[in-house]
């Protein structure tokens, strides 16, 4: 195993991806081109879910957060895991209708939603919106009433928890463009607003408090905030929620750096200390959402590469250049975020050739990693980048004019393809 069960070594020394040579994968689907191991999306599915319903009780339950990786077959298996959904666009909205997903077990979120993108949703019926500020409030209430539904709603509210810092800074969070703070008072306003408001119906409230967080202490600060502020509505305007949804989940383990994540251990650990507050707070426990992305789909997937030129630039550093980067992957250009990166016919040999992975875009930024060691690259070595899963498609552009790769998902002992590859028509498809 290389750091997840999907990723392994076979006897020739390849790097194997949910059993299959990675080699074998590349020459068959080409590259650059995403697989995710769907078996392992599943068994993610079903931790997540099982531990909810030990850690919550029978009706708590995990939303998958599309934003991670959006095409119409993670939707399917989703359902079919019978997990919610957190859609964040009406493009979101409309991929997981076209897929047949139930959308009563939607939440749809988003700071800025559109008057077109609130009609939407109230047209496809989707179970919750999250109004994210008084002034959406009113414009879903006067679409609401024009359209003669009564959308069941949750509150963004913005706990102010600054997750890596492990500290309650209030004005950290405070300012921010989504939902509306404890702190400011707004929070509260904006409660009693929505209770004003005959066509919503407020079921509760949603918080989030980062993404990429190990532990649990950031959600059970957010957990104690937000039972006391329920405890508090309650007492100020008689309203009990009876839904909070605490946003993201939990982190994934990128490179041997970041440490092992037990998400059962995790949400049991949560429930118990949900269960205590509830006490403490003398609040009726509501039911529990969270909305996992990345550690869903992250560690089930893996983008391969060819190697294209390797140049060493003396006194400098050596560079391997693939033939994708950060238009499949702008995750290291925009936040530096490290990856585990490997020559896949040689993921047994050392790794001692020091190098930065270069992606073919005309922009010195374009990078997948630096400070990099792999077995040395030739030129037409295939090249993967491991726990790719989410927020690469997701996050994939066009740019260079460069055609997105497809999606290859292996399940079973059996690889097919999801989406397909982009073509260069596809790119002129628009172009009037
Ligand atoms: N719910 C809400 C309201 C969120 O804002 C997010 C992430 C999630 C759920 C899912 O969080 P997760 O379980 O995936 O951590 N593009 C960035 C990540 C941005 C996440 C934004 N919100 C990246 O590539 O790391």
């Amino acid at each position: 195993m290389i750091l997840h069960p999907t990723f392994g070594l076979n006897a020739a020394g390849h790097l194997t991806v949910a059993g299959f040579d990675a080699v074998e994968l590349a020459r068959e689907f080409g590259t650059p081109a995403y697989f995710l191991d769907t078996d392992a999306v599943r068994a993610q599915c079903r931790t997540y879910r099982s531990a909810f319903r030990e850690a919550f009780g029978e009706d708590s339950l995990p939303a998958f957060a599309g934003k991670a990786l959006c095409y119409k077959g993670i939707y399917s298996l989703i359902a079919q895991e019978g997990l919610y959904a957190d859609c964040v666009s009406s493009g979101e909205l409309f991929t997981a209708h076209a897929a047949g997903f139930p959308m009563e077990k939607v939440f749809f979120h988003g700071n800025n939603k559109t008057d077109a993108d609130l009609k939407y949703a109230l047209e496809l019926d989707v179970g919750h919106i999250v109004a994210d500020c008084a002034d959406e409030l009113e414009a879903l209430e006067r679409i609401a009433a024009e359209s003669g539904k009564t959308p069941r709603i949750l509150l963004r509210i913005t706990p102010g928890i600054d997750p890596h810092t492990h500290k309650k800074v209030v004005t950290g969070s405070v300012d921010s463009k989504f939902g509306s703070a404890i702190a400011t008072g707004q929070a509260d306003e904006t409660v009693k607003l929505a209770l004003s408001c005959s066509h919503l119906i407020l079921d509760g409230f949603h918080c989030h408090v980062g993404s990429q967080i190990f532990d649990i202490e950031p959600f059970a600060d957010a957990c104690d905030i937000m039972l006391a502020f329920i405890a508090r509505i309650r007492k100020t305007t008689g309203y009990e929620a009876g839904i909070l949804n605490l946003g993201g989940g939990f982190g994934v383990r990128y490179t041997e750096d970041d440490p092992p994540v037990d998400y059962r251990a995790n949400v049991l650990a949560l429930g118990a200390e949900f269960d205590r507050m509830c006490a403490v707070h003398e609040v009726k426990k509501p039911r529990i959402f969270m909305e996992p992305g990345r550690s869903i789909v992250a560690a089930a997937g893996c983008t391969l590469y060819t190697c294209g030129s390797v140049r060493s630039i003396p006194g400098f550093r050596n560079y391997v250049s693939v033939d994708g980067g950060m238009p499949d992957n702008p995750r290291y250009a925009l936040y530096q975020s490290r990856y585990t990166i490997l020559n896949a016919a040689r993921a047994a040999d050392p790794a001692d050739f020091p190098c930065t992975v270069a992606g073919r875009c005309c922009e010195s930024g374009d990078l997948l990693g630096e400070n990099i060691r792999m077995a040395k690259p030739v030129r037409g070595d295939i090249i993967a980048v491991l726990v790719t899963g989410a927020y690469n498609y997701s996050m994939a552009s066009n740019y260079n004019r460069i055609p997105r790769p497809p999606i290859v998902e292996l399940a079973g002992g059996k690889a097919k393809t999801a989406v397909r590859r982009e073509t260069f028509a596809d790119l002129a498809a628009l172009d009037c």
